[in-house]
């Protein structure tokens, strides 16, 4: 039996065409990929990439100045932290909860939208793997030509589960039966009638969003749409700790901030979305908000101006 795409890159003796990840001695990394015959060059001196090929991951090279660097592999949130970027990328932390909170699963039909640099669709498709299906839209060409390389520099060339589309999603989603549909755009309200056709009932979507505001948009707007469950919406924070002796302690930086995450599942068709239990909370549809679901709310009870 054949190893799943990209398999064969992540395990075994360093050979020609791997990336390497090297760790100096003060923890900073450094990426490239072997050639034979070539050198990797630094401040330090050098040392030729032939003594890594054939090498151990987890080997220590040394310069020519003796500085020693620690050589891996790089994981795929290493790799796509380093890659290069046209939009900004979706952290490895949020591809987890995306991975786990939308049950993206070994042969899923997945549609993405926008692509970025890529570093979504190559946690999506490793994920679903090489009998999944992942169909991604980017309005860009030019990103979509920059995540194409991110993509296939991982997999070390095309992933057969892959088709990449240039256009927007809402005008060009053509796929029926999707179990899960992950958007990370600006604007996610635009693109549900093309994603409530498109999911297979119990479906979900995800969506990616930076901000408060485009936060509540979307939950809204899936709300009105009806075609949705209840939305759940999230955020994560990660915090890295510093454990030396009695020096234990959290960093004193972190990525305070990258996103909001929600999701809802598909309906099936013409079915009602229930009526929730709980009315909203007093306020909370009052005078000030404008958005989508306005009217229901105040119908249901939820136009007081009280705070909420
Ligand atoms: C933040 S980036 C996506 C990053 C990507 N998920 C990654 O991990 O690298 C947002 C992208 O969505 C694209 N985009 C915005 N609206 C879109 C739409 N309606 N259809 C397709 N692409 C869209 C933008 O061009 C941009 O490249």
């Amino acid at each position: 039996m054949s190893e799943p795409t990209g398999a064969a890159r992540r395990r075994g003796p360093f050979k020609v065409g791997d990336q390497v990840q090297l760790t100096d001695p003060k923890g900073r990394h450094y990426t490239f990929t072997l050639e034979e015959g070539k050198s990797f060059h630094t401040h330090k001196g050098a040392f030729p990439h032939d003594e890594l090929i054939g090498a151990p991951e987890g080997s220590v090279v040394r310069t020519t100045g003796n500085v020693a660097y620690l050589a891996l592999r790089p994981l795929l949130p290493d790799y796509v932290l380093s890659m290069p970027r046209g939009a900004a990328v979706v952290y490895p932390k949020d591809a987890g909860q995306i991975l786990a909170m939308a049950d993206i699963f070994p042969g899923a039909r997945v549609v993405e939208a926008g692509v970025g640099s890529g570093s979504l669709s190559s946690f999506l498709l490793r994920a679903i793997g090489d009998d999944g299906m992942l169909h991604s839209y980017e309005r860009r060409a030019d990103f979509a030509e920059i995540a194409t390389q991110n993509v296939e520099r991982y997999f070390g060339g095309p992933h057969p589960a892959w088709t990449l589309t240039v256009g927007d999603l809402q005008d060009n989603l053509s796929d029926a039966d999707v179990d899960r549909v992950i958007l990370d755009m600006l604007a996610p309200w635009e693109c549900l009638e093309a994603v409530s056709k498109a999911l297979v009932p119990g479906g979900i979507l995800c969506a990616y969003v930076a901000t408060t505001t485009q936060m509540a948009r979307t939950v809204e707007a899936i709300r009105e749409h009806g075609t949705f469950n209840e939305p759940s919406a999230w955020e994560t924070m990660v915090r890295t700790w510093h454990v030396e002796g009695l020096a234990v302690r959290p960093d004193h930086r972190m990525i305070g901030h990258t996103g909001f995450l929600l999701t809802a599942r598909r309906l099936a068709d013409g079915v009602e979305p229930p009526l929730r239990r709980r009315r909203p909370a007093k306020g909370a549809y009052g005078e000030d908000y404008t958005g989508p679901g306005k009217d229901q709310a105040a119908a249901s009870g939820g136009s007081s101006a009280e705070r909420g």
